[in-house]
């Protein structure tokens, strides 16, 4: 009797956790989407072969900025996850800026480019590093100077807009820019592979704190293909963070609105690659990922999660490190004597 009732309880286990691990996959699909492989269409800005190729060189130019020294590689170094690994980043002249510099990977799938959103899409956000005095500190003029200084450049925007009467421009470089951009894709990760249905993808403190990540109300605000980057919330909604973490000079979404419910409103960033774009928050006081989670939860969710909670989250947030894109240095084309000489 006691053999049979053992007989018919482990396949009773089995079934369960294999709804379990079902019923975990189906919630997870209907909050969340793979990374796909392929950049998507970007709207205005057909992707051609030409302006990918420009794209990329204009991304990893130094002679973008004034000094010659910055290129947007600096700050999204293609080889750290597309950031820089400083709390805030440093730009022309050494300044240190106000803010981290989130990665770029990705990026095209946010809803709007910034913590605080306020460049609607990449190619209007490639023309702000440049001109910002403690990031690349030039400017159009200086910029379309200097590349159409450097023959090499003439035919490659040529080939990427064919029909411009003028091709080297500033508008032009920063189109070339988001398409090289859109194509910075980290797919095939292991929480996309479990997304696709390989069960097997996460190991279970993965799957508890994928569940943690769901059941606690993390996802509300961080969905998506990103896993985040797609609405604006207060950081600080349940309790506001110690002042190191949210400096009170930056007021987030405040700067561009001018509404008062907007006051230390920020984009809730992706964390596709969390694990491996230190420091966080828009501050970047914060290094360790687990510590961002008992900071996320007292802040935006008022809980205390108990150690093993946190440290599931963690593993899951793990999960999020997709492939990184592989990509070749590009041959820049050399200055001319007519090149501006930089200036420091
Ligand atoms: C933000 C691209 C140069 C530092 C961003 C974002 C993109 C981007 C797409 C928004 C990402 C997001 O919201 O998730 C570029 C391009 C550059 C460039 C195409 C070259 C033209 C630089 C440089 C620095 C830098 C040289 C550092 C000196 C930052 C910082 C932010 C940012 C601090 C966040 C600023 C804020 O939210 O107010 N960049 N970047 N970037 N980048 Fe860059
Ligand atoms: C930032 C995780 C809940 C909104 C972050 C970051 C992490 C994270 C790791 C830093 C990312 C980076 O700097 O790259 C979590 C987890 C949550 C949670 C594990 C659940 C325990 C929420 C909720 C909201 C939210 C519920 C919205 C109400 C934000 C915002 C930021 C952020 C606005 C940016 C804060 C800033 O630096 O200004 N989250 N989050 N998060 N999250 Fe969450």
């Amino acid at each position: 009797m006691k053999r049979m009732h053992l007989f018919l309880l482990v396949p009773l286990c089995l079934c369960n956790s294999a709804f379990a691990a079902d019923d975990l996959m189906s919630r997870a699909n209907k909050l969340f989407n793979p990374i796909p492989t392929k950049a998507p269409p970007l709207k205005g800005n057909p992707a051609t072969a030409a302006k990918l190729d420009l794209g990329a060189k204009l991304f990893f130019d130094p002679r973008l900025s004034s000094s010659q020294l910055i290129s947007c590689n600096t700050c999204h170094n293609v080889g750290l996850a597309g950031a820089d690994l400083q709390e805030t980043s440093t730009g022309h002249g050494w300044q240190k800026g106000p803010r981290n510099s989130p990665t770029v990977f990705n990026a095209v799938f946010d809803v709007a480019q910034f913590w605080d959103g306020r460049a609607k899409d990449l190619q209007t956000q490639a023309k702000g590093p440049v001109q910002a005095a403690v990031e690349m500190n030039s400017n159009p003029e200086l910029v379309v100077k200097t590349l159409k200084s450097i023959p090499g450049y003439a035919p490659l925007f040529k080939a990427a807009f064919p029909r411009a009467a003028d091709p080297v421009s500033f508008d032009n470089m920063a189109r070339a820019i988001e398409v090289f951009e859109a194509t910075l894709l980290t797919p095939d990760s292991p929480f996309d592979r479990f997304l696709k249905g390989d069960a097997a993808a996460l190991n279970a403190r993965e799957k508890r704190g994928l569940r943690i990540f769901m059941d606690k109300g993390c996802a509300p605000c961080h969905a998506g293909t990103n896993v985040g980057g797609v609405g604006y919330y207060p950081f600080g909604v349940r309790e506001a963070p110690a002042t190191e973490i949210r400096p009170s000079g930056d007021t987030g979404r405040f700067m561009v609105t001018n509404t008062e419910s907007d006051r230390y409103v920020f984009k809730a960033p992706s964390l596709r690659n969390v694990a491996v774009t230190q420091p966080y928050f828009h501050s970047g006081k914060v290094w360790k990922l687990y510590d961002a989670v008992v900071v996320m939860s007292s802040a935006q969710l008022g809980v205390k999660l108990k150690e093993g909670e946190v440290e599931d989250t963690v593993a899951f947030l793990k999960t999020l490190t997709g492939r990184q894109p592989r990509l070749h240095y590009p041959l820049l084309p050399p200055s001319s004597d007519d090149t501006p000489h930089p200036q420091l």
